[in-house]
């Protein structure tokens, strides 16, 4: 038998209607902060996410599906949401003063060939937003407080915010020279020994090495004054609206386009929900056009680990409004037109396609939670009516056909 690609996940019965409450409930808060969607393609060129995400990034390095369509051009699954955003936003001009600020979300599936284990899959569903336009803490911290709403509203409350703010500018060289000389006598993994040479604030997010940093130096010593009132004031602003976040010198995040602050919610297990920060410079290295911008990604997946692990169920059971069974040829025939009549009153029904015996149609209309049972015969037909069976008082009575809408809407 031919089996699903390994990483991959199918999506069916309960899962896939949690899965669509909780984009409905996300879908909801983020309308309150007035956002608008945004869909891209699920494949871009290559080139895209080298000079987006990095060359030296693992995403880019190790954990892309590339390939080759028929006329040789190399294109890639998109691996993360905001490069796409960012090129489409540019090729598409939407950055035009009057549009400013761009408030932008989305929803997608998205790509990396990772090892897969509980939350991390080869592809995954993120949803992301992107502000394009503001260079303020008031948008960072509406936008660290979006994300908290998300959680917050779907109950989720054991959660932690992790904070830091990258140097940059000369300061940056600065850290990096002095990073490099706290990280040299450190036993380090292969790959590290190389990111020291090319990158070396990868070094802090190896998944392997990342314990062994506790001491490392503060990027905080090295902001220069408006970096660091920027962060205060950022960090003041959540402290306002509730939010207590941790401040994380460790936390440098997995891509390369971060310039400012970068946060990201663990839950209490330490898994990482969702994760972003500021990238001022990602739309002129790829348009050349002056926009600063932050956003953040939440993997829905490990939203739903949470939301299981808490024992928080978002989705009503299925159930349907009446459940038909017929008795005869004839009455197969008029089941049609009376299906269409109820779903046309805007009422949930189903008909027993099957065939079944009458018990295991009985049987068949429990598992579907339908509230009546509608049966249909020759006799019935006869006499213009039809039985219904309430299953919740368990009563049954003799109902014209005129009038089945009204005995079903009463219920
Ligand atoms: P990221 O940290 O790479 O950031 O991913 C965001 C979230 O996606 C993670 O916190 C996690 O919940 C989920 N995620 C990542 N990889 C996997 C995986 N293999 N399986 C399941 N879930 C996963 C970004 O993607 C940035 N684009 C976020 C951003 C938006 N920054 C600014 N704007």
């Amino acid at each position: 038998m031919i089996q699903k690609p390994r990483g991959t996940e199918d999506l069916i019965d309960l899962k896939v209607r949690e899965y669509f409450a909780l984009e409905m409930i996300i879908r909801n808060v983020v309308d309150s902060f007035n956002y608008n969607e945004i869909k891209t393609p699920i494949f871009e060129s290559l080139e895209l996410f080298k000079k987006g995400v990095g060359e030296e990034t693992d995403i880019v390095s190790k954990e892309m599906f590339t390939f080759a369509d028929r006329k040789n051009r190399e294109l890639t699954l998109r691996p993360e949401g905001t490069a796409p955003t960012v090129r489409a936003i540019l090729e598409n001009k939407m950055y035009i003063n009057e549009n400013l600020p761009l408030k932008l979300f989305y929803f997608g599936s998205m790509f990396r060939y990772e090892r897969p284990q509980a939350g991390r899959n080869r592809q995954f569903n993120q949803f992301g937003i992107e502000v394009f336009g503001p260079k303020t803490p008031e948008i960072d911290s509406e936008i660290i407080c979006l994300s908290s709403t998300i959680l917050n509203t779907i109950g989720i409350e054991e959660y932690t915010i992790h904070l830091n703010y990258l140097v940059n500018g000369e300061q940056r060289k600065q850290y990096i020279s002095d990073l490099k000389k706290y990280l040299k006598p450190k036993s380090l993994c292969d790959d590290c020994k190389k990111r020291i040479q090319v990158n070396p604030l990868r070094v802090l997010d190896c998944k392997i090495d990342a314990n062994k940093f506790d001491d490392v130096i503060d990027m905080k010593d090295y902001l220069n004054q408006s970096d660091k009132d920027y962060f205060q004031t950022l960090i003041d602003n959540l402290n306002n609206i509730g939010i207590k976040p941790i401040i994380d010198k460790k936390l440098v995040r997995g891509l390369d386009y971060y310039t400012g602050f970068v946060y990201e919610v663990k839950d209490k297990k330490g898994s990482t929900l969702l994760g972003g920060g500021r990238y001022d410079e990602l739309v002129k290295q790829l348009g050349n056009v002056d926009l600063p911008a932050s956003g953040f990604a939440i993997g829905m997946e490990r939203l739903l680990i949470a939301l299981e692990e808490e024992k928080i169920y978002i989705s009503v059971p299925n159930s349907l409004d009446a459940y038909i069974i017929a008795l005869s040829e004839k009455a197969k025939q008029f089941s049609n037109i009376l299906l269409l009549m109820l779903r046309k009153a805007g009422l949930k029904v189903d008909f027993d396609f099957m065939n079944r015996s009458m018990k295991s149609a009985f049987k068949q209309s429990e598992k579907l939670n339908s509230k009546n049972i509608i049966i249909i015969g020759d006799n019935e037909l006869k006499e213009n009516n039809v039985i219904i069976k309430n299953q919740l008082t368990k009563t049954e009575k003799k109902v014209a056909f005129d009038k089945i809408v009204d005995a079903l809407v009463g219920e």
